[in-house]
């Protein structure tokens, strides 16, 4: 949250698993990987990412290595009982001395034992601040009644969430995915940094707290669960800053977007031809690294038309002495190596060959000099690899934006480090 000097514009808050996640209906993560490229093209240097997950962190990480999914400013895991900052995850020590608060996690675990009714979740799903259990759902009502009434008596404040028609969720009163928000705003407007708008995304129980949250927008995914539609039909149907999208997942994010008129609404990965997009002049240097990516993954993927066009316009925009550095060290001349493009043209057809970008930093180090910097990944079937690239741009006035080096370090993330088809 630091690298922002001012208010973020937006921050997104989405929940993963059916909101930002596909499960169903889009196993090549189409609505994802079009989030991603408008996030990263259009807020990443300007907004906050937040994502908040029913899953222990543990599982959060697991499912980052199974799907494309982008580096969050902030994680929130565990149905809010966890907060986590940047890349290293930092936990928020604050965040647990609350979670501490009239919470006895012994005295849980003796009450809820004695609920036949209630099965224990994977291990993997216990956490300090959280107990899980299935339930059949024609017994939450009585269930949950019973379990706050035994845990009052022993002196705890807890709470108790119903998701996805099975999971139920035992936590401190104070945890949960809307109370952790509310933190975070709090913690941010005392930075002064209160964003100037807020959107949140959900699909289950566990995300109906973040649409109480006051001054915030909400989007429930087309695909959201019948106990969210119910919590709507029943609290929500008058707010009008709350909306059930008609798109599923990720795709319903964006869908939010241009309907609250959040900012820009239009992913580069909609965009069928990049040449005729360049008449928009979008004067950003992050927005020339996410596009070239989208259009290196058709090349490979064998879906450009107009082959020879594309290449003559990225000649034109790399300066001619500009120098590509390949993560092994080797190094070639920016022209020879857009050149060489050519012998890899749709060498991934039919191969699940996906591209996207991670991070996409740009500074300003001079007047019209710009440094951006970003993780570019690149996955093929289920193998995945990642590369820190950095790439120097100039810029002259209602010129756009000329590429003068570009440089490639293979990142810690990164499953598999050899060179095989590693082009830029
Ligand atoms: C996630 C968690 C699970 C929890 C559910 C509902 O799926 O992994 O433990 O019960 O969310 O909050
Ligand atoms: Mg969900």
């Amino acid at each position: 949250m630091e690298r922002l000097t001012s208010p973020p514009r937006l921050m997104i808050v989405s929940d993963l698993d059916d909101t930002m996640v596909a499960h169903h209906n889009d196993n090549e993560n189409h609505s994802l990987l079009r989030f991603n490229s408008l996030w990263e093209d259009a807020y990443r240097h300007d907004s906050l990412l937040v994502f908040s997950t029913g899953r222990a962190k543990t599982m959060y990480k697991k499912l980052r290595k199974e799907r494309p999914l982008l580096t969050p400013d902030v994680i929130v895991t565990s149905v809010g009982t966890e907060i986590s900052y940047g890349n290293s995850m930092v936990p928020d020590e604050k965040w647990v001395e609350i979670m501490n608060n009239k919470w006895n996690r012994g005295i849980v675990e003796e009450e809820t034992s004695k609920f036949p009714e209630l099965t224990l979740q994977a291990e993997t799903e216990q956490m300090p601040h959280k107990l899980s259990f299935h339930v059949d759902k024609s017994k939450v009502q009585e269930v949950t009644k019973e379990l706050y009434k035994r845990l009052e008596k022993r002196g705890l404040e807890i709470k108790i969430i119903f998701s996805g028609g099975i999971a139920l969720d035992v936590l401190p009163k104070g945890g949960g995915k809307g109370q952790a928000l509310a933190y975070l705003l709090k913690k941010l407007e005392t930075k002064g940094k209160l964003p100037l708008n807020t959107l949140v995304c959900g699909d289950s129980g566990n995300d109906t707290e973040l649409f109480t949250i006051p001054n915030v927008y909400g989007v429930m995914v087309s695909n959201a669960q019948e106990e969210l539609l119910e919590w709507y039909a029943e609290n929500g149907k008058d707010n009008s800053n709350i909306i059930h999208a008609s798109e599923r997942c990720a795709s319903g994010i964006i869908e939010a977007i241009g309907h609250f008129k959040l900012g820009p609404k239009f992913s580069p990965r909609d965009v069928s031809d990049f040449l005729e997009c360049k008449a928009d002049n979008v004067n950003r240097p992050g927005h020339e690294v996410v596009e070239f990516f989208l259009f290196y993954e058709r090349w490979r993927r064998g879906e450009v038309e107009n082959c020879e066009a594309y290449t003559a316009s990225l000649k034109a925009s790399s300066h001619p002495a500009g120098v590509f550095v390949h993560p092994s060290g080797a190094e070639k001349s920016l022209r020879d190596t857009i050149d060489e493009l050519g012998k890899y043209y749709g060498d991934k057809k039919d191969k699940k060959f996906r591209v996207w970008t991670d991070q996409v930093m740009a500074t300003e180090t001079t007047p019209g000099t710009w440094i951006v910097k970003l993780d570019k990944w690149e996955q093929t079937g289920s193998e995945r690899k990642c590369c820190t690239t950095t790439v120097k741009f100039t810029s002259k006035e209602n010129e756009g934006f000329v590429w003068e080096n570009v440089q490639q370090t293979w990142s810690e993330e990164s499953d598999v480090k050899d060179e095989s088809n590693w082009i830029i």
